[in-house]
């Protein structure tokens, strides 16, 4: 699955998503994330949680690192990477299925942390029937300006 993405950068995504995790605001949970997305571009775009004394307004490091991307210009993700300093891996939350989803829709996402258990699996797996541009009769991924 993960095998549509090199294993170099796969190799590279899970470099740049631990070192994000670093980069991590989590003081109300205590529970740091770190993430990492190729681009389109081919381009790498990290992120971290960032969480905020108002709960609820908490942001994970997928959509972080997804909307880094996006600052950045690209429109499409093609895999994502979350790090987790923990001995299971962790999937990503429904939010940020929803925005993978509109990003990459078909994109791998993989999940590591601190032991050899590792999660790989593709966007429409984490999310099936979701919602999407197609639904309001949009094209997906609106073109760069
Ligand atoms: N979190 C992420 O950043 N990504 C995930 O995949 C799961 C949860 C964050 C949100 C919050 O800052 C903390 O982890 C605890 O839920």
């Amino acid at each position: 699955m993960a095998g549509r993405v090199p294993t170099p950068v796969v190799r590279r995504l899970e470099k740049a998503a631990r070192a994000a995790a670093r980069a991590a605001y989590a003081p109300y949970s205590d529970f740091p994330v770190g993430s990492a997305v190729l681009g389109n571009s081919g381009r790498i775009y990290s992120g971290c949680n960032v969480e905020n004394a108002s709960y609820g307004l908490c942001n994970c490091a997928e959509r972080t690192a997804v909307f880094t991307a996006v600052a950045a210009g690209e429109r499409a993700v093609e895999a994502v990477v979350v790090y987790t300093p923990t001995a299971t891996a962790t999937a990503p939350c429904g939010a940020c299925r929803q925005v993978l989803a509109e990003f990459g829709p078909q994109a791998v996402v993989i999940s590591i942390c601190d032991s050899p258990e590792r999660l790989e699996t593709i966007v429409p797996a984490l999310l099936p029937a979701a919602f999407g541009p197609g639904d309001l009769g949009r094209r997906p991924s609106a073109r760069r300006r």
